[in-house]
């Protein structure tokens, strides 16, 4: 076998978390061990019936849609997002200059870090964050900055401390609310405006990334950053079929903008894909001009399973509390479970009781002492999972009494 090496960027960043949850999971389904799934952030209901007709009926139907597709997004689809943009949010946006197809968001924000960051540089990531954040960056070769989310600041990084020289040494903001893995939302729009404010006077990208925007519960609303004055001149938000259509198996995201903030990213993959492929451009567009109750639908269901869970966990000694957003619960280690910390923690629950989580540890230093369980199971397999964390929990407590 030859000797070589992978890039430094790639090797000084460990395997993607869920990678190795995975791997757990794997080993427990090969000793036939009962597994509750509350892992990652798949959804398990499926896509609306109409986008899977107009998938079908497309393929079936339309042959030219097998062909490359346009890259930056056919002119139809970039219209349908930025029409569903104004109706939702009311911001206006400019088919032709001011949106980008994604293959999911995830790649998007990827390469949106290749495209701006030189080693050199930094970016300001939220900790905890979605893994892609922080490892986006370091794969760029690009320092990280962590902007620790506190749970007695309401998980919201504190801008004012963030020192003037890293200020002025960043590039890139990473922001995302309806957050992942806290759950927390913003409530507060003057957050946004500070983080614009800040953002315009170190001359940083603002990068929203609103993968959730639409899983919110009773009567909150996430916004778009485009909401806030000045947002346009400083900030990009990345928007995700995943979550809102159940379509995460799909593949389809997109990006908008002002154009000179969005053109590397364009350049940039005009290098690497060729673009979301026609046919899900076209049951995009079924999504996002279809019906929209699916989605109210979809957040209710969320709603109710947070709060049996919650409910739930609370009840057996876990502190966490209901969220107004996301598929996603965060609760504190129990005081007996968290010297042990949250990965060996995650790994002995999926070993000895078949409920798979994430260790808090997984999206940052400042996760370790919380999990995160996503909700992505039916109600039945909720109780389930209470009942065997309840004995796990009640067994180490007694384990430390004896
Ligand atoms: C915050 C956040 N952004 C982006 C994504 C990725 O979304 P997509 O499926 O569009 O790549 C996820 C997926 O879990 C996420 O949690």
């Amino acid at each position: 076998m030859i000797n070589i090496e992978p890039s430094k960027n790639l090797s000084k960043i460990p395997p993607y978390l869920f990678t190795k949850i995975n791997q757990i999971k794997r080993e427990a389904y090969d000793k036939n061990l009962d597994v509750i799934d509350l892992s990652m952030g798949n959804p398990d209901l499926p896509t609306p019936g109409h986008i899977v007709d107009r998938l079908c009926d497309t393929v079936k139907h339309h042959s030219n849609t097998h062909r490359y597709p346009q890259a930056k997004g056919m002119p139809k689809f970039r219209k349908a997002i930025t029409e569903w943009m104004a109706r939702r949010f009311g911001v206006e946006l400019d088919p032709e200059n001011e949106v980008l197809s994604l293959i999911g968001s995830k790649e998007g924000i990827a390469h949106l870090c290749m495209s701006y960051l030189n080693s050199s540089d930094c970016a300001l990531v939220c900790d905890p964050a979605y893994p892609v954040h922080f490892n986006a960056v370091a794969l760029s070769g690009a320092k990280v900055y962590s902007m620790p989310l506190l749970e007695r600041n309401n998980f919201l990084p504190d801008f004012t401390k963030i020192p003037k020289k890293t200020a002025l040494k960043a590039k890139i903001m990473l922001l995302n609310y309806p957050n992942n893995p806290t759950a927390t939302v913003v409530e507060d729009n003057d957050f946004w405006k500070e983080a614009i404010k800040f953002c315009k006077k170190y001359d940083i990208l603002l990068v929203s990334d609103n993968a959730y925007s639409e899983l919110t519960f009773g009567d909150y609303y996430a916004p778009s950053v485009f909401e806030f004055q000045g947002a346009k001149d400083v900030a990009l938000e990345f928007h995700s079929f995943s979550k809102t259509f159940n379509m995460a198996g799909w593949r389809l995201g997109w990006v908008c903008g002002a154009k000179k903030l969005l053109y590397p990213l364009e350049k940039f993959k005009s290098f690497l894909d060729y673009g979301a492929p026609t046919f899900m451009q076209l049951a995009g567009i079924a999504a996002l001009n279809g019906q929209q109750d699916c989605i109210r639908e979809l957040s209710s269901i969320y709603e109710r399973r947070m709060k049996k869970m919650v409910n739930g966990l609370q009840k057996i000694g876990w502190r966490t509390s209901e969220t107004k957003g996301t598929m996603y619960i965060w609760a504190e280690l129990p005081n007996c479970l968290k010297k042990e910390g949250s990965l060996s923690v995650a790994e002995r629950l999926v070993k000895e009781t078949g409920v798979v989580i994430s260790p808090g540890a997984g999206f940052g230093k400042h996760g370790e002492g919380y999990v995160r369980m996503s909700l992505v199971t039916h109600d039945k397999r909720f109780h389930d999972a209470l009942l065997r964390i309840g004995k796990f929990t009640k067994s180490e407590l007694n384990k430390q009494r004896v």
